[in-house]
């Protein structure tokens, strides 16, 4: 990859996705988790991180073998098939993992019996009998204060998922030893869960008190054997998490890839951070293992308003919205809308309009004005480098300070903030074009154009070093139009200057914009 050339100095980074559910078609809520992942991987990249991004699919439980019945395969055939959907969307929409996991692959069932294995020795787990509600569709179980009717249904109220009552025999892990022991972690760790509200949710279910969690089924075959009784297939959220720590190489935690755990972020839905903020660590603590360093909540899309369903079909496909407007604007605009972590619309309207307005016309512009004018004033050469004049300086101080700006905020999971501090000083440099008007200096002050266009050319290079986790496919196309070579794209590449009278190739459009009325 272009972006790691300094990859492993600045230590080692383990980011993932939630691994998805093979129960219908990718959509753009999946991508748009996915998407937040990818930046940071590829940020990390660029700031010269030795990063591990994993992502893949949850094929095991219920919900997935209702899916194959109802389409007529085999769950295997069935997961397969769609497995490949996952995978082929997560490449075309520029997912640059580094590990594609499938819960039915054999090291992964290794590594739940060993981690089963492990929880048993511990004297973790015994068996009994679970009675009580569960929702397929969110393969969760719910207590009796947090189900209710809705026209004649029992529904759990967080979810609206039907829930039905279940009695059979089961093992249980013990999660009400850890009620205290996840409140003192919670406490010692700030940073472990995040935005506010995650963390408020799940410390005020913590501190209501914990109940022991039944960790096995015995109605249905698609899971994972339980080691020593084959009756019980393992519920599906202790397989699905065991996940991060297969692709790590777990049971092997003397080989190298076992360097990368504990993970740096989980990137996850907000529905889904009991799971990973709850059950995860008192697993992994269980088991002596260490808990992930940070849990990561976005919130959910709406479309045009309404909530994503498949019953209104309007779960969209990211390959159709990517054809429409491009796949770099549509993974801008899902970050730059919507302040991460928060709930948010998709609108047509408005990824149009900042294709238009912020992509076209700010970024666009710029580039294309700037590199015109140094194809027609200089031959198409890149002028000589000359000692800032203050004018240089209230242009390039803000460029310099800004990949520690982006950094701060991406740290915190911040993209939208990242892209606004980043658009600040697009915004300035388009001023600064206008004050200085280079094309007016040709015949004045020839010497003063060259030095103008040149800080220009340094300003481009800085923001489309910058922007490449965001944009990959138009920022590489950006720094070709700027004559920067593969191996100089990273951060710290930003310190050496190109060459004086580097060739420039002509320049052409970046983006293309979208007729609001269409
Ligand atoms: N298989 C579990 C996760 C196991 S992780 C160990 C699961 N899968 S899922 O297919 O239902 O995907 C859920 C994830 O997709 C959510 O957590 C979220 O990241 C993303 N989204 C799905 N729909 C979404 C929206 N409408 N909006 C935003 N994100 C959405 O749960």
């Amino acid at each position: 990859m272009s972006e790691s050339g300094t990859a492993g100095t600045r230590g080692r980074f383990f980011v993932t996705t939630p691994i998805y559910y093979l129960n219908g078609q990718p959509h753009i809520g999946h991508a748009y988790t996915s998407i937040a992942a990818d930046v940071l991987a590829r940020w990390k990249r660029l700031s010269g991180h030795d990063v591990f991004f994993l992502t893949g699919t949850d094929e095991h439980g219920q919900k997935v073998e209702q899916a194959a019945v109802a389409a007529g395969l085999s769950p295997q055939e069935f997961t397969d098939r769609l497995a490949g959907d996952f995978r082929s969307m997560a490449e075309r929409i520029g997912i640059s993992f580094d590990d594609f996991i499938r819960t039915t692959e054999e090291r992964h069932k290794r590594s739940c019996a060993a981690l089963w294995e492990k929880l048993a020795a511990g004297g973790h787990i015994y068996l009994g009998h679970y009675e009580g509600w569960y929702a397929v569709r969110d393969e969760a179980f719910y207590g009796p204060d947090e189900i209710e009717d809705r026209n004649g249904q029992k529904v759990a109220i967080a979810s609206g998922a039907p829930v039905e009552w279940t009695r059979e025999p089961s093992y249980f892990f013990r999660l009400s030893d850890w009620t205290d022991r996840l409140l003192a972690f919670y406490e010692a760790n700030p940073d472990f869960m995040a935005p506010a509200s995650t963390r408020r949710e799940v410390v005020s279910f913590v501190r209501a008190g914990l109940q022991d969690l039944s960790i096995s089924r015995t109605s249905f075959k698609w899971g994972v054997p339980v080691p020593g009784d084959e009756a019980h297939v393992m519920y599906v959220w202790l397989d699905a998490l065991t996940n991060y720590i297969t692709a790590a190489g777990y049971p092997d935690t003397g080989a190298d890839r076992w360097g990368f755990w504990p993970a740096d972020v989980h990137m996850v839905g907000k529905e889904i951070t009991r799971f990973h903020c709850v059950y995860w660590p008192a697993f992994l603590m269980a088991a002596g293992l260490e808990p992930p360093k940070r849990v990561y909540a976005n919130g959910w899309l709406t479309i045009e308003g309404q909530k994503m369903s498949k019953s209104l079909g309007n779960g969209l496909d990211p390959l159709l919205l990517a054809e429409e407007f491009g796949l770099d604007p549509l993974r801008y605009y899902l970050l730059r809308e919507v302040p991460f972590g928060n709930d948010g619309d998709f609108s047509r309207r408005a990824v149009v309009g900042r294709l238009n307005s912020e992509l076209a016309n700010d970024l666009g512009n710029l580039a294309q004005r700037s590199l015109s004018l140094i194809q027609r004033n200089c031959e198409g050469r890149l002028p000589a480098l000359t000692a800032p004049t203050e004018a240089d300086r209230e242009l390039l101080g803000p460029l310099e300070a800004l990949p520690a700006a982006v950094d701060e905020a991406i740290s915190r999971q911040a993209f939208g903030e990242a892209l606004e501090r980043i658009w600040t000083v697009v915004r300035l440099g388009n001023s600064w074009i206008d004050a200085q008007k280079p094309w007016s200096l040709k015949k004045t002050d020839p010497v003063r154009m060259e030095a103008v266009l040149r800080s220009l050319h340094t300003l481009l290079r800085g923001l489309a070093t910058i922007l490449q986790p965001f944009m990959p496919g138009t920022m590489a196309a950006m720094l070709d139009q700027l004559a920067v070579g593969e191996g100089a794209r990273g951060l710290s590449d930003l310190a050496t200057p190109l060459a004086d009278g580097t060739a420039l190739p002509p320049p052409a459009p970046l983006f293309r914009k979208i007729d609001e009325a269409a």
